[in-house]
């Protein structure tokens, strides 16, 4: 997830795409840089100026400060590394002969067309996929499409994969071409200048009136107005629309806390964290080569914190059921205290949102003493613990504001499953009809999540109805009983309400005591193997007159006799349930902390990343 803004106009470029990019630096703090060109030719030698550099914007700032970029036409970016680690080299924008791009998203083929360029004479200067786009533009210049609309349009045609691009070219001076495929993008239209961006937030100082890009379309924008087409060229009319949000709202995407936007912006998370891996023509998952020997494999370990933890007890089952290899998970707090036994056999995965948190670093430097392997799945890129990991998958949710953690977690456990089903096929124990299931499912789910997070509004009416509750119980079996400990901690952090989550066949062995009439329980009972135990854990709820929310798959036409409220997510494989469960009970924390009042975005004594042992 990154941040983009161009500017066309009358003005200096430059302080307008630094303000903007002040605004963007939330998507994304790896690196930033900005391109400018002056088209009336005064200042420059007529190729756009590029300054960029690793790092926050502050670094930038005080990079142009000596090399100052002049002109009237730019564009400006903020980077969260996908491809290519941190660095100058990788910053955006990128050039290929006459032709500036910044993007933001992920080329899918990026790897087939960079041998492409590569055997036909392209030299690159970067290990990012974004530079593979310049260079398509740039050949599509030279092989004599002089327009630069025309060149993008042609380009296009051969990226698969998420984008929204930026382009500029020496030859166009006053000319920005942008296109969208899944990113998001918005044009801002002012008096004789206009603008790009990915976020409103960034133009809304310059302007309110925007419109809103949709999927496939291109837009090319001049002083002197914007014209927006499909990737096939047809116009498309659209009619701008005038933003009353304030600045800080906008951040939010409207939403507002940071908590909700993340909340919903899970299913493209998801999307992102699938995009590259799900190898269809051979029912596989591919993981960005990272190279795992199943032979070498006789145990897997896995070792986090808090939500990491609780998508790693997840993994378990996963890798337990689909690979058959045996799987131990470990509190990294804990993990170092008991001299555990490890080995070459061994592969640690340290799970890790933040990639920071210093006593899964620990644990792993203990592991690493006993010559266990490991593989560290975290969100940022060139974070400690994947740098001290010997191979890394990141699970490319962007960046996650809010403390209680949402979107990191629906993409750690897509990343589990994704690591289940590689080491099922290789150690034979996944068949290959099952996999191509799964790996269709997988698909499907950003979808099904959708469903789920657009049905706010009964969690709301449920928030009001319990949030006064001096506590509160989660329940679950299997795979759903880490789902309970993480819509117990949810709550806990959110509301500061107690909240406990347990194993569905735990409580007749002691927390049935607190079972009463004030206690909501909120039990999760999708459709599987374990439905029918579950069901028989709610009538002993109920014959205590507890009060029952049970999460439920749709077309369950039982569940709604053994509980007071029912939520229904849609069907899937059991191995993809807790994806689609673990929605509700981050809308439920969410909504009961909204109605208590408490400062959902910040809770008290919590730290987004915990770099204390
Ligand atoms: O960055 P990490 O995933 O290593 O963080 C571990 C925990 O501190 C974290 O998951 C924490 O429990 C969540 N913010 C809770 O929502």
């Amino acid at each position: 997830m990154c941040g983009i803004i161009g500017y066309v106009g009358g003005r200096q470029a430059t302080p307008i795409l630094i303000s903007g990019l002040r605004r963007l630096e939330y998507r994304g703090y790896d690196s930033a840089g900005v391109s400018v060109i002056d088209p009336s030719g005064v200042t420059g030698d007529g190729r756009a100026r590029v300054v960029r550099c690793r790092g926050k914007l502050a670094a930038l700032e005080d990079k142009l400060t000596k090399e100052p970029a002049p002109g009237t036409t730019g564009m400006g970016h903020t980077r969260w590394a996908t491809h290519g680690r941190p660095s100058d080299e990788n910053s955006h924008p990128h050039r290929a002969g006459s032709i500036t791009v910044i993007h933001n998203g992920i080329i899918e083929n990026h790897l087939a067309l960079r041998a492409e360029l590569a055997a036909s004479g392209a030299h690159f200067s970067s290990e990012t996929d974004t530079e593979i786009f310049a260079h398509l533009v740039e050949r599509a210049v030279q092989s004599g499409t002089t327009d630069l609309t025309t060149a993008v349009r042609r380009s296009l045609a051969k990226v698969r994969g998420s984008f929204a691009f930026v382009v500029m070219s020496d030859k166009e001076p006053g000319t920005l071409v942008a296109a969208k495929n899944s990113s998001p993008l918005v044009v801002g239209l002012g008096d004789g200048e206009n603008y790009v961006a990915s976020d409103v937030t960034a133009i809304l100082s310059e302007t309110r009136r925007v419109i809103f890009v949709d999927e496939g379309e291109m837009v090319t924008v001049t002083r002197q107005g914007v014209q927006i087409t499909d990737f096939d060229g047809k116009p498309r009319v659209r009619e701008p629309k005038t933003i009353t949000w304030s600045a800080v709202q906008a951040e939010k995407g409207g939403y507002k806390h940071y908590m909700l936007k993340e909340i919903h912006e899970q299913p493209r998370a998801v999307a992102d964290t699938l995009v590259g891996r799900v190898d269809l023509e051979h029912d596989d998952v591919l993981l960005d080569g990272i190279d795992l020997d199943p032979e070498r494999i006789k145990r897997i370990v896995f070792i986090a914190c808090g939500t990491s933890y609780h998508a790693s007890l997840v993994g378990e089952f996963l890798v337990e059921s689909l690979a058959r290899i045996p799987v131990e998970v470990d509190l990294a707090s804990e993990f170092r205290y008991r001299d555990p036994i490890l080995g070459r056999g061994d592969l640690v995965v340290a799970v890790s949102q933040s990639g920071e948190t210093l006593d899964t670093m620990e644990a792993i430097r203990e592991a690493k003493k006993k010559g266990a392997q490991i593989l560290a799945i975290s969100n940022v890129v060139e974070s400690s613990i994947p740098r001290l990991s010997d191979h890394a998958f990141y699970t490319h949710a962007g960046p996650e504001i809010g403390v209680a953690s949402t979107k990191a977690f629906t993409t750690q456990l897509i990343a589990t499953v994704l690591l289940a089903i590689y080491l099922g096929r290789r150690t034979g124990a996944l068949p290959r009809e099952r996999a191509r299931e799964l790996l269709a499912e997988l698909l499907q789910l950003p979808n099904k999540m959708r469903d789920v997070v657009e049905s706010g509004a009964q969690l709301q009416v449920l928030a009001r109805r319990y949030g006064h509750s001096h506590g509160f119980l989660f329940l679950g079996r299997g795979a759903q009983y880490p789902i309970a400990l993480e819509g117990a901690l949810k709550l806990k952090e959110l509301s500061y309400i107690h909240a406990e989550g347990y194993a569905a066949g735990e409580m007749k062995h002691g927390p049935i005591a607190l079972i009463d009439e004030t206690l909501p329980v909120v039990v999760l009972a999708p459709r599987g193997p374990n439905y029918d135990k579950v069901v028989s854990n709610l009538a002993e709820v109920r014959a205590r007159q507890g009060k029952v929310l049970a999460v439920a798959t749709k077309g369950d036409a039982e569940i709604g006799g053994h509980a007071d409220d029912v939520i229904l997510v849609p069907d899937s494989a059991l191995e993809l349930q807790p994806v689609l469960t673990v929605l509700p009970l981050q809308l439920l924390a969410y909504y009961v902390a909204d109605f208590k009042g408490t400062d959902i975005d910040q809770p008290r004594n919590l730290a987004k990343s915990v770099t204390v042992e």
